[in-house]
């Protein structure tokens, strides 16, 4: 028995290419295994807990799990369009993982493998509360980048534990964090160095994740596992604290397997108590500390069964830019792919044959049309699509005797270079191999000539197609992982039950094959479908630009702006505008009628009285007859003013420089 798992999604934001170089890669592997006659059960889940959701709820005016509902089933969609088929897709603050979680805790804690102790922690005196995580914003401590609290996420990628970031900043309100002591509890990470470094030296994988994690464990320190949150699951023993999401995460493996062995005939405890079977965590590089250091740990800890492989993906680039959803260099699937009624397939070829799985994988709109249109059109639907439709045309039933010796060589050669590939965890040489079939099968049918032969020699020319007939089987079965969707309506032309269908299979020669007609296998992807998606990523990274990179000013210029602090006096909505408000605003010196666009976000009387920031020498206008002297500066969030108002009280005329 094999388990597959791959890195949870957090249900937190929409699915990006980045995303499904975890989640194409594993399924095509466990299709694969299946087909090689293993029993396999391949789970995923949604993390539910952490920091982000919080935030991100909280900015949305959503409670987390009003927020994890809706990307939770995003996921659910997204996958099933990809064909990607988990036995048992979870999510984490449900309740059995809540219970598998406290049970592993508890464990450890009765097993003497946690300690409670006082740290520093960034505190905000603004929201008067503890910063957890992704609550505060500051300088990584290693690299000097920018970084959040658990997270050298711009620069050195470095795990921060608790207390660590340089400069804290609230994320919420911006003011300057203090540090404050605080119990927390810890897992004593270090006693597990000698384990680890012994399991490192014999876990399988891939060697990128390998040698980072080989390195890593020279320099562990023990490990903040509590966190100051409601959202989470309850630490057992202490009110008032969650564990930190990565302790929880990853049990969600096991905690899913549960679920899937209730569905599917099969039992957990063999795979995760009993260490029968292999685990194979299927995940990105971005995440392999916390795969290869912080879960072995805790599973040896808690007793339980240790990963067998750890296979950690490159990092995805979108046209040759380092992914950043934030700078809009992202490929979403739904809106940019599948909108553009892309075929599934292409997609999870492109994935797993751009390159090797270890390096980054580059996406860019021209190399992905080439490679539909050249090799998987090109080569391997031109020749099934000719050679079933040439035996469907001229035979209709083809007795299968006489299938060419040479020709069930070379399937039983892709086979075993497929399955090779697949120990070495290479999938793109498992997909190469069977493009590099397609190809001989393309030469083979052009030098058989038997669209000639059946002119006048139809045993000759039957001869022929059988032999075609025997590779495009083998096709179908060898590229079914990859591309279920086209290789599932291609099996349906010679009846084959591709669902039920063995590596093996491909070299056992039937005694006929009758053929229906065959569909089109794939459609060619039109040059105006690519340049629209191109477009929209243009437009996605030039305004995320104009947003970073305005043109230099020098400080005369930033001089010649009369920006002041003004005292709203009055304030009344202008009659037929729906945005406009009129506003009468004490600048010092004078009162000035100012008009602001603000009226679908601020009410009049909230308005008087408040410290504003004026623009005072901006040229003059009328609104909707009302004339206007100046400007009241605000921030714009997801199309809503945020106006900006003085930190400490100031007198009505006070400079802004
Ligand atoms: N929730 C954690 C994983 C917990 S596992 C116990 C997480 N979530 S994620 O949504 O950020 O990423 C989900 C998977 O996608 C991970 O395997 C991650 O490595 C992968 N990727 C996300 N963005 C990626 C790229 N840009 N490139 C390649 N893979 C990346 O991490
Ligand atoms: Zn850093």
């Amino acid at each position: 028995m094999k388990l597959v798992t791959c890195g949870l999604p957090y249900a937190n934001g929409k699915a990006h290419i980045g995303h499904l170089r975890t989640y194409v890669p594993a399924d095509v592997y466990v299709r694969y295994l299946r087909m090689a006659g293993e029993d396999v059960v391949f789970v995923c889940g949604s993390d539910c807990h952490g920091t982000p959701i919080v935030v991100n709820a909280e900015q949305q005016g959503l409670s987390p799990r009003e927020l994890i509902d809706i990307y939770h089933n995003h996921f659910i969609k997204i996958f099933d369009a990809l064909d990607i088929k988990f036995d048992y897709y979870g999510r984490t603050d449900a309740e059995y993982h809540h219970r598998r979680t406290a049970e592993i805790v508890s464990r450890l804690i009765d097993k003497g493998y946690i300690y409670p102790k006082e740290i520093m922690l960034a505190y905000c005196p603004k929201c008067k509360r503890f910063l957890p995580d992704r609550y505060v914003e500051g300088i990584c401590p290693h690299c000097g980048a920018v970084a959040r609290g658990d997270e050298c996420d711009q620069g050195c990628g470095r795990h921060l534990e608790p207390g660590e970031i340089k400069e804290p900043r609230c994320k919420i309100c911006g003011s300057k964090a203090e540090f404050r002591s605080q119990k927390h509890y810890f897992f004593k990470l270090t006693e597990f160095r000698d384990f680890l470094e012994d399991y490192l030296s014999s876990l399988k994988g891939t060697e990128n994740a390998l040698n980072y994690a080989r390195n890593w464990v020279k320099n562990l320190r023990d490990w903040c596992i509590t966190r100051n949150l409601e959202w989470g699951v309850r630490f057992p023993k202490e009110e008032g604290l969650v564990v930190y999401v990565w302790v929880d995460a990853p049990i969600g493996y096991i905690s899913f397997t549960e679920k899937a062995c209730e569905k599917k005939d099969c039992d957990w405890r063999k795979i995760w108590i009993d260490g029968e079977g292999e685990i194979i965590h299927f995940i990105g590089l971005d995440i392999v500390y916390h795969h290869c250091i912080f879960w072995p740990a805790m599973l040896k800890g808690a007793d339980y069964t240790l990963p067998s492989a750890i296979v950690a993906s490159g990092m995805v680039k979108v046209e040759g830019k380092t992914f950043s959803k934030s700078r809009g260099y992202v490929v979403w699937v739904e809106e940019d792919y599948l909108k553009s009624n892309l075929s599934p397939d292409y997609l999870r070829y492109y994935i797993v044959n751009y390159t090797s799985h270890q390096k980054d994988l580059n996406f860019s709109w021209d190399v992905f049309r080439e490679k539909v249109n050249n090799e998987i059109i090109a080569t391997l639907g031109n020749f099934l699509y000719r050679v079933l439709l040439f035996a469907w045309k001229n035979f209709g039933e083809v007795n299968m005797e006489g299938v060419d010796e040479e020709v069930i060589e070379k399937i039983k050669e892709t086979e075993k270079k497929i399955l090779t590939a697949l120990e070495e965890w290479e999938f793109k040489i498992a997909s190469d191999a069977f493009m590099e079939l397609a190809t001989y099968g393309n030469v083979y049918f052009q030098s058989a000539k038997p669209w000639e032969l059946i002119k006048t020699d139809r045993e000759a020319a039957r001869k022929a197609v059988a032999s075609c007939l025997q590779l495009a089987k083998a096709l179908i079965i060898f590229a079914y992982p990859v591309m279920p969707r086209s290789m599932e309506k291609m099996a349906r032309a010679m009846s084959l039950d591709i669902e039920h269908c063995r590596l093996s299979d491909a070299y056992s020669v039937d005694s006929v094959m009758k053929l229906d007609k065959p569909e089109v296998p794939f459609t060619k992807i039109e040059d105006d479908v690519i340049e629209r998606l191109q477009k929209i990523m243009e437009k996605r990274f030039m305004g995320e630009k104009e947003k970073e990179e305005k043109e230099e000013v020098t400080i005369e210029d930033f001089q010649k702006l009369d920006i002041r602090i003004g005292k709203v006096l009055k304030a009344e909505k202008i009659k037929k505008s729906k945005k406009l408000i009129k506003l009468i605003v004490d600048i010092g010196d004078e009162q000035r009628q100012i008009v602001s666009g603000i009226a679908e976000d601020y009410k009049p009387e909230e308005l008087e009285g408040k410290l504003v920031v004026v623009l005072a020498n901006l040229r003059p206008a009328k609104f909707m007859g009302v004339e206007s002297k100046g400007m009241i500066l605000a921030a714009e969030k997801d199309g809503r003013a945020i106006l900006l108002t003085p930190e400490k009280d100031v007198d009505p005329g006070t400079r802004v420089c």
